[in-house]
């Protein structure tokens, strides 16, 4: 989504304002800009495409000022060009903005009655042509954003700056998140704490319906009734550090390359490794033992981690599980059991299904828990409790090493599930914890298939279709790897339960389909490798994703085998990910895609 930062500073801040940005262009980057005051003087940058368009026009026209605003931006309304970029502005009047104006139609309609004129085709602008109104009625800018803040529908988060005022910033939020940053006669604003971190870590996160205004030396907080709040500063974790590639090509890369090391740093808070336990170190607000059901819901690769672990919580802890996409789940309107705990998946926690879901849940009386990767995100602020992934800032916008870390998360709490219940026992719970304490060893033998994979890469990137297929916990990696191959490939990919391969699919196999098949030699095995040969019969070319003796049995002749460790059932969904993974980035990789920053898409969804 966009991305948000404002500077109220001491020196110019254009240039401190683009390096926050770089920060936040994972989330959006189809256009940027900035806008600053100077001797009271409203003016702006902007540029299409990547933030380096917009270095480079700052380069060739600075931008001075100590106050200013900038923004990343991810299309919502209008495309992705100049005119369409942020920061917009109406006569003294520049706001920059996260989120959609769901009534922006209407206003733009009753403002262009009164003879104001749109430059642009964004829900934006008719923002700041509101506030310019109520500016050319009378009112002093803290009195008309007020006034605006009250006719706006949807979900957003703005910061405002106002020409003629040097020492001024304003910024809302509704539903999506906004922070404040506290410096040393200076104040900063931004859409998350990461964007902040260089300036300070002294942060002050904005409550839902919340508006700020802000002077070099103040922030002064109303609530969605233009009540004045407090609201406390907290110190955020986001590392100052902008975070880099190291020796790899994208971050993708690394990021898929740092999986033993994070998860291992993931499970440490998790597992009791000496004494072969699992265990919370906070308190839970809930007991496994008597729960009568988990509802999990979350959206895209964090679905498919959600749809491994209702494998694991039913199997192992014989609790019921419902797993749905966030963004269906929120309109079910799903009776729900007293006793019931809805588990929220999310790395960024900010996902705005994910949230409506967790708000539905919450009305609904049940226990509320999230994984999260972002423990300052507002998803985990408005659970009862949460359960950190440590995976570290993920940069690429596919995601990898979240997902293993969710993966490892949801493992060690079903085994934790299991023992509260009584459905494993101490034994088998020291089996489980024997075989997380090896994931890390697993994950860095699974990485050794890069040069197969590579050249595996070269084949897919002629294609145009690829189907994956998988059985039990090998059904959602089937999903994930078809996801992770589109989103950054833009091969057309598709995941299917293998099982259901005769039911459809079966239909479009001839010898330009390649068929991704992730089948360890555990007990669906020869069931799946049926599966395979009604693909071999009808010319299909299987690249079949096995261990050592899956390989071995596979007497397919044309076929290509991936080959991972043997490893204990229940930690392979975790291993297996790693191939489909590289698959989707080798494959990208060499067609030359933006593997970090793939078109259309954008790291944190925060609109519906
Ligand atoms: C795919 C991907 C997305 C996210 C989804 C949910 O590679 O990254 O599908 O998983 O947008 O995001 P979070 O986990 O932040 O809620």
């Amino acid at each position: 989504m966009c991305g948000i930062v404002g500077i109220l500073g001491k020196e110019a801040v254009a240039p401190q304002l683009v390096d926050a940005l770089k920060r936040l262009e994972y989330r959006g980057y189809d256009s940027a800009g900035v806008a600053t005051i100077n001797q009271n003087k409203l003016d702006r940058r902007r540029a299409a495409g990547k933030l380096r368009n917009l270095e480079q026009l700052l380069s060739e026209n600075p931008l001075p000022g100590t106050i200013g605003i900038g923004h990343t931006r991810w299309a919502t309304h209008g495309i992705p060009n100049e005119i369409n970029a942020h920061p917009h502005q109406a006569g003294n009047v520049a706001a920059v903005h996260n989120g959609i104006i769901e009534n922006f139609r209407e206003l733009r309609e009753e403002l262009t009655a009164k003879g104001h004129k749109f430059e642009t085709e964004t829900d934006t602008e008719t923002v700041v042509h509101l506030i310019h109104d109520e500016m050319q009625a009378g009112k002093r800018p803290i009195e008309a954003v007020s006034a605006v803040l009250g006719r706006l529908e949807g979900a957003f988060s703005l910061a405002i700056i106002f020409g003629g005022e040097e020492d001024l910033m304003i910024g809302a939020r509704r539903g999506s998140p906004l922070a404040v940053g506290h410096g040393d006669g200076e104040m900063y604003l931004g859409s998350d704490s990461f964007a902040l971190a260089p300036f300070t870590d002294e942060v002050t996160y904005l409550e839902e319906g919340d508006w700020v205004v802000l002077t070099r030396r103040t922030a002064t907080f109303y609530n969605e009734d233009n009540m004045h709040v407090e609201r406390q500063a907290t110190t955020a974790l986001a590392s100052a550090n902008i975070v880099d590639k190291g020796n790899y090509k994208h971050f993708m890369e690394k990021e898929i390359h740092e999986q033993p090391e994070v998860i291992q740093h993931t499970l440490a808070h998790y597992v009791d490794f000496a004494n072969g336990t699992v265990r919370f170190k906070g308190k839970l607000p809930f007991d496994f033992a008597s729960l009568n059901r988990i509802s999990l819901s979350a959206c895209g690769t964090a679905y498919y981690a959600g749809v491994v672990a209702k494998y694991w919580f039913e199997k192992l802890a014989r609790i019921p599980v419902d797993m749905d996409v966030a963004s269906e789940f929120r309109y079910r309107e799903m009776p729900m059991q007293e006793n019931g705990l809805a588990l929220f998946i999310s790395q960024s926690g900010e996902t705005a299904d994910t949230l409506a879901s967790l708000r539905y849940c919450k009305q609904e009386g049940q226990h509320i828990a999230s994984i999260v990767n972002v423990p300052e995100s507002t998803i985990a602020r408005e659970s009862d409790v949460i359960f950190p992934t440590l995976a570290g800032a993920e940069i690429g916008v596919a995601s990898t090493k979240a997902f293993t870390c969710q993966l490892s998360v949801l493992l060690a709490l079903a085994i934790m599930a299991g023992r509260a219940r009584g459905t494993i026992s101490a034994g088998e719970e020291q089996a489980y914890v024997k075989a997380l304490s090896e994931l890390p060893k697993f994950i860095r033998q699974a990485l050794k298939a890069d040069n197969t994979i590579a050249d595996l890469a070269h084949e897919l990137s002629k294609v145009k279709h690829v189907l994956y297929l998988g059985r039990g916990t090998n059904f959602p990696l089937a999903m994930e790897g078809a996801l992770k191959l589109k989103e950054i490939s833009y091969i057309h990919a598709e995941g299917y339960a293998a099982g259901e391969l005769k039911h459809g699919p079966i239909a479009l196999i001839d010898e330009t389909m390649p068929v991704v098949v992730i089948a360890p030699d555990d007990s669906y095995y020869d069931k799946t490798v049926s599966n395979m040969q009604e693909v071999a019969a009808r010319d299909g070319r299987i690249i079949l994703i096995t261990d050592e003796s899956g390989a071995k049995k596979n007497a397919l002749e044309d076929s290509t085998t991936i080959v991972m460790p043997t490893v204990p059932d229940v930690i392979a969904p975790i291993v297996f990910a790693l191939p489909v993974q590289m698959l989707a980035y080798y494959t990208a990789n060499f067609m030359g895609t933006d593997v970090d920053q793939p078109r259309n898409l954008a790291k944190s969804v925060t609109v519906e």
